[in-house]
């Protein structure tokens, strides 16, 4: 086995290189083998400087996430190898490739110089995690690049460039050639022009515009676009301790802060989900080295918004697609649309106006099956009906090349059977975008019961390359995603009836963090494609309260935004309530003999929760997801839920299953078992005292 740490002797430089893969995390080993270096450098009197540099695909990417689970820390911990680093009694050059991310960048400013290759990323996400830089981050990164670009840093989270961080005093030089050699030169340079070493702790900080205002915009700007998580504030907070006090006590309020974080439930859940969407591409019957297929040209059959939001997400992979369509002029419509989204996105400065001219080169229209012959991927995204679908596959079928793969969009449909309709049900596979699919990041992957291996692996090396977050799936009424959220609306629905209005049902679930009601969605969404879903499903319970206020709301034609009335009113997309809304609900219970009753908030949340985590456990065990952590990610990426939950399973884990079955048989005794039955996997765990992670694990 190598060693984690090397320290070789190049003339007067010692050359201290770390080797931990995949990313060189900063684990106990490295950590202590690292605090050994700088021992052996302190005291090796032939040397006059360091570089620190890594082997493999990048620099240090922070400290040890799994480790976050085993407290106490082991020393010597991380912020005290930053300190020993920066106490060397000769100049260590940090010397960045890949990324410097967190506890790494936080050793590279414990280093008294920093230089970079131009591809290197350099950034503190601990934000994403639900952590502040506790490794001292939050206070040597305001010395080095002043307090409103630290924040700014910080609070994104967001990695910058090479480029970016020489021009704002992150790096010293940038290396154009070899890393080691322009390090190592880098050093030399230092030693002979004297350059003073400069340590970070000791430097003061610039207060030149550092104002309460400064901190006011940051915390406006986290209420915009961080309301709810638990970190942000921190990170101001240790800042302005930076600003305020000396170091040795504001690197005690960064220490306390980080702890606090560290063991919170945000903290928790932003980590495990880190660690579930690496996992989700591990799919336990398909080898990684499966062999996969090429896609080098795809087409999208319906080029309606959903049609046209796909094609996009392929046209800025740099793949060519061809949109069908049935006409000339609903394919010119798509096109249109397309291109106008693409201009949206120029006018707002958020796209080069190059790289739109670039994608639609790109894009290609056609109303004739007969010029898809030669791709190798075709998506389907017609209307979501059976028959309709029947015709595209079987035509697919007659002109695809052989080796094609054939997908299908569908959101609730049997894939199995619309997979039948070839006579190559192995090369079907459900790909379902949520709207709008040119922005939000999921994607299901349904594997239909004949779908070959390579597909499935195909599918997920195709969702890396257009940046979506591909989760299997196996083959039911709505899949893992619409089949968990029905149960969710059909609670909010019901408590409709029981006399809660919509405005508050929504107001609690935002309260617990949803980015939206359950009814401002179905609103979005429409009440007439709701109301066709659960209309058109043949299963659906035979309960004439089920979705019923939305089939009353269909009735009368308020079909949510698109006709400015629905649950709610609408000016332009702004929601305002409509007391007629309650009196439709009031009416149809009392067609129903459905009492109404006293609610409270907590119930609420229990009721919209407890029902979809209780669908989530079926699923389980039903094997339609792999593990619990696959339906957490489908719900922090596809279904507005916080990341700082975990997800529906995680935050089931938490809570405890016992509390969450103790909540169903609550339910059961008062509404009557036929929503209410708890899944025998819960059940089960309940008993036991386990958690659905723990399941997963060893299922
Ligand atoms: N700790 C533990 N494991 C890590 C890790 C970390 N900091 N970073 C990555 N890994 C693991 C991943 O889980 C993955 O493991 P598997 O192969 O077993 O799934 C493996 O390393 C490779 O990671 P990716 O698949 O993400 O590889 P990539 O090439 O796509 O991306 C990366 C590389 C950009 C470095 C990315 O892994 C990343 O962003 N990592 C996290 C960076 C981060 O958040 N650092 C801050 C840590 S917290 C901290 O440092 C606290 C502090 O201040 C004290």
């Amino acid at each position: 086995m190598q060693n984690i740490i090397t320290y070789k002797k190049i003339g007067h430089i010692a050359l201290v290189t770390i080797n931990n893969p995949p990313v060189n995390a900063m684990d106990f080993k490295t950590r202590l083998a690292l605090s050994d270096a700088i021992d052996q450098l302190n005291s090796d009197n032939k040397i006059k400087a360091a570089v620190l540099i890594c082997e493999g695909r990048t620099f240090i990417a922070g400290a040890d996430i799994s480790e976050f689970d085993n407290l106490p820390f082991k020393d010597p911990w991380l912020p005290d190898v930053v300190q020993k680093i920066e106490d060397a009694n000769k100049p260590v050059i940090a010397a960045i490739h890949g990324s410097a991310l967190g506890g790494g960048l936080e050793i590279a400013m414990g280093c008294h110089f920093r230089c970079a290759v131009p591809s290197a990323k350099l950034g503190l996400p601990e934000v994403t995690l639900g952590l502040l830089p506790g490794a001292t981050g939050t206070q040597r990164l305001p010395r080095l690049i002043g307090v409103d670009k630290a924040l700014d840093m910080m609070l994104t989270g967001k990695p910058i460039n090479a480029k970016q961080a020489i021009e704002e005093g992150l790096i010293d030089k940038i290396i154009e050639d070899e890393l080691q050699e322009g390090a190592i030169a880098f050093a030399k340079e230092i030693l002979e022009k004297q350059i003073p070493i400069r340590r970070l702790s000791k430097t003061k900080i610039d207060k030149t515009n550092v104002t309460t205002e400064l901190f006011e915009k940051y915390r406006q700007r986290n209420n915009k676009t961080a309301c709810g998580f638990f970190a942000p504030e921190k990170i101001i907070q240790c800042v302005e301790a930076a600003v305020d006090l000396p170091y040795p006590e504001s690197l005690q309020v960064e220490d306390n802060l980080f702890m606090e974080c560290l063991n919170s439930d945000h903290s928790r859940g932003q980590r495990h989900l880190f660690f579930a969407e690496r996992e989700i591409a591990r799919i336990p019957d398909v080898p990684k080295d499966t062999a996969i297929r090429n896609i080098n040209r795809v087409a999208i059959i319906g080029a309606g918004t959903m049609g046209g939001g796909i094609a996009m997400n392929f046209l800025q992979a740099n793949i060519p697609v061809t949109l069908l369509e049935i006409d000339q002029e609903g394919l010119q419509r798509g096109i249109d649309i397309i291109r106008s989204n693409y201009a949206g996105q120029v006018k707002k400065g958020r796209m080069e106006q190059t790289h739109m001219d670039q994608y639609m080169e790109l894009l290609s229209g056609s109303t004739a099956f007969d010029n898809i012959s030669d791709v190798d991927l075709v998506i389907e995204a017609v209307f979501e009906n059976m028959e309709i679908k029947k015709e595209v596959f079987k035509k697919l079928d007659q002109v695809c090349k052989p080796g094609a793969i054939l997908a299908s969009n569908t959101s609730t449909l049997d894939l199995d059977v619309i997979a039948n309709y070839t006579k190559r049900p192995e090369d079907v596979i459900g790909l379902h975008f949520f709207a709008p699919a040119n922005i939000m990041p999921l994607l299901e992957i349904v594997r239909g019961k004949k779908t070959t291996k390579d597909v499935i692996a195909t599918a997920f090396k195709l969702s890396r390359s257009i940046r979506k977050v591909g989760v299997l799936a196996g083959v039911c009424f709505g899949f893992i995603g619409n089949r968990m959220f029905l149960p969710y609306v059909r609670e909010a629905e019901l408590m409709m009836l029981e006399g809660v209005s919509a405005e508050r049902i929504d107001r609690v679930a935002c309260n617990w963090g949803m980015a939206m009601g359950p009814h401002a969605v179905t609103d979005l969404s429409g009440q007439d494609v709701f109301f066709k879903i659960v209309d058109g499903w043949k299963d659906h319970p035979d309960d004439p309260a089920f979705f019923r206020v939305c089939k009353a709301l269909f009735e009368l034609e308020r079909y949510g935004q698109k006709t400015s009335k629905g649950k709610y009113i609408y000016e332009g997309r702004k929601a305002i309530s409509d007391p007629k809304v309650a009196n439709i609900a009031q009416q149809e219970a009392e067609k129903l003999g459905i009492e109404q009753r006293e609610i409270s908030d907590d119930e609420i949340i229990k009721r919209l929760l407890c029902a979809m985590i209780n669908e989530g456990a079926l699923i389980l065990e039903e094997g339609i997801a792999i593990r619990s952590g696959d339906i957490d990610v489908i719900y922090a990426n596809g279904y507005g839920l916080p990341r700082y939950r975990g997800g529906p399973m995680f935050y089931a884990d938490l809570i405890g299953l016992k509390q969450v079955y103790d909540d169903i048989n609550e339910f059961r005794d008062r509404y009557g078992n036929r929503y209410w039955t708890p899944a025998p996997l819960l059940e089960q765990l309940a008993k036991q005292g386990k958690t659905f992670s723990e399941w997963s694990q060893h299922k």
